[in-house]
């Protein structure tokens, strides 16, 4: 890899790369994916590099990448060596802090030894890996094609070559169980995971859980139950040192996703190919960026050399609607959101918070104001999206 710069002090700044391929399409998946077949992956890394080059001259940052999240999909299909040529790109357009975080996300199918360590050759430095379950029959029914056993040989290995490893799991599935989920988490955190994702399975339209869910086929658990999912997660994650730092994220303390935390945190993040969404700032002003959703699309209008770019939009965003975001995201952290950093930031004075509906939200026990903090209470967390919305309501 080319020479980083040493950059310590470095503002965060991160890249989003996404790669819109996996090996099979899951049922409950509406992420921009697609089926990996026939894709010549030269091609892929010329256009990540002109649209690397095109945004390095369109944004204003002077100072280095502080993480890279190559996410999806299954990026894990990617060669390292295109991995690598990616990074060198970005290298050479913003520069790389030394200790930057660089994210891969994984399928347990498909991998060994030999591929792992030349991921991490390649500049890999934290491995994560969708496991989704580790029940047989729930890997079926998820559309997974590994079993429980396959996903502990890859997270073992996985576990073994990277100094960073973290795990993707789903729950409140329909059926399960506050006993079972117990079982199959605790088996989860076993393998020792630095970092762990609970995700409550979500219907998305369009997708065929959605339409299963539709036609009345497919039922989640009813609200009492997920709740007692929800908690029990967070007392086991808590229980075997993995803290919760947001709603779904759990992590030993110091591996938290600096990625994740600098986005949801409003730092400006650069979003590179199909679909993929940034926030960047261009002449000061805070842009928000999406790439052409379609892969052979945006991969043609990246390769043309008068283009050069697959960007769809980039749209300035109003004060209020960074304020929003940062809000909304901010909340999802334990830490919540602190409220002159996010008003100074948005330049909106401290009054235009409601501060009558804060209270009412305050005592109605789904905030906690301390002091500068805004904090969402653990009521508050399981009905958050309602609550932002309350909260941002004119
Ligand atoms: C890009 S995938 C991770 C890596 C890899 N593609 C895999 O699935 O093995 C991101 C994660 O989002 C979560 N996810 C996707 N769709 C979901 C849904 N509808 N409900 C809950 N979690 C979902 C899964 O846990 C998945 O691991
Ligand atoms: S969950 Fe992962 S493997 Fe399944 S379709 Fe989505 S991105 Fe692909």
């Amino acid at each position: 890899m080319s020479e980083r710069l040493d950059t310590s002090l470095a503002e965060p700044l991160g890249v989003y790369v996404h790669w819109p391929f996996c090996l099979s399409i899951c049922p409950y998946c509406d992420f921009n994916v697609h089926v990996f077949k026939n894709v010549d992956q030269d091609s892929w890394l010329k256009a990540y590099a002109a649209e690397i080059q095109h945004l390095g001259h369109l944004t204003d940052y002077a100072h280095p990448v502080t993480s890279v999240f190559f996410g999806g999909g299954t990026p894990s299909l990617v060669r390292p060596d295109i991995l690598e040529g990616v990074l060198n790109e970005i290298t050479s357009v913003w520069g790389l802090s030394p200790n930057a975080e660089i994210t891969l996300e994984a399928n347990p199918v498909g991998l060994d030894r030999p591929l792992l360590v030349d991921l991490k050759t390649a500049g890999i430095t934290r491995f994560s890996m969708g496991v989704q379950s580790l029940d047989d029959a729930a890997l079926s029914f998820l559309g997974r094609t590994h079993n429980a056993a396959d996903a502990i040989a890859a997270f073992a290995l996985a576990r073994d070559v990277f100094d960073y490893a973290s795990l993707d799991m789903i729950y409140a599935r329909p059926d399960q169980t506050v006993d079972a989920w117990t079982a199959e988490l605790t088996t989860a955190l076993a393998l020792a995971p630095d970092h762990l994702s609970a995700y409550q399975l979500t219907i998305e339209q369009g997708t065929n859980f959605g339409k299963l869910y539709q036609a009345g086929r497919l039922t989640l658990p009813e609200e009492d139950v997920q709740i007692g999912l929800y908690d029990v997660t967070q007392s086991l994650c808590h229980d075997a040192g993995l803290a919760a730092y947001e709603v779904s994220n759990h992590a030993r303390s110091g591996h938290e996703s600096r990625h994740n935390i600098q986005c949801w945190q409003g730092s400006p993040y650069i979003g590179i190919g199909p679909g993929a969404h940034g926030r960047v700032d261009v002449e000061g002003q805070r842009h928000a960026s999406i790439g052409i959703k379609q892969p052979a699309a945006w991969l043609a209008s990246a390769s043309n050399l008068s283009v050069g770019h697959g960007l769809a939009s980039l749209e300035r965003l109003s004060k209020e609607e960074v304020f929003e975001e940062r809000m909304m995201f901010g909340l999802r952290l334990v830490e919540g959101v602190s409220l002159s950093n996010i008003t100074e930031n948005a330049e909106l004075p401290v009054g235009a918070l409601d501060l009558v509906k804060i209270n009412f939200l305050v005592s109605a026990g789904l905030l906690e104001d301390r002091q500068d903090r805004l904090v969402a209470t653990r009521s508050g967390r399981l009905v958050l999206d309602r609550l932002v919305a309350e909260l941002l309501l004119a």
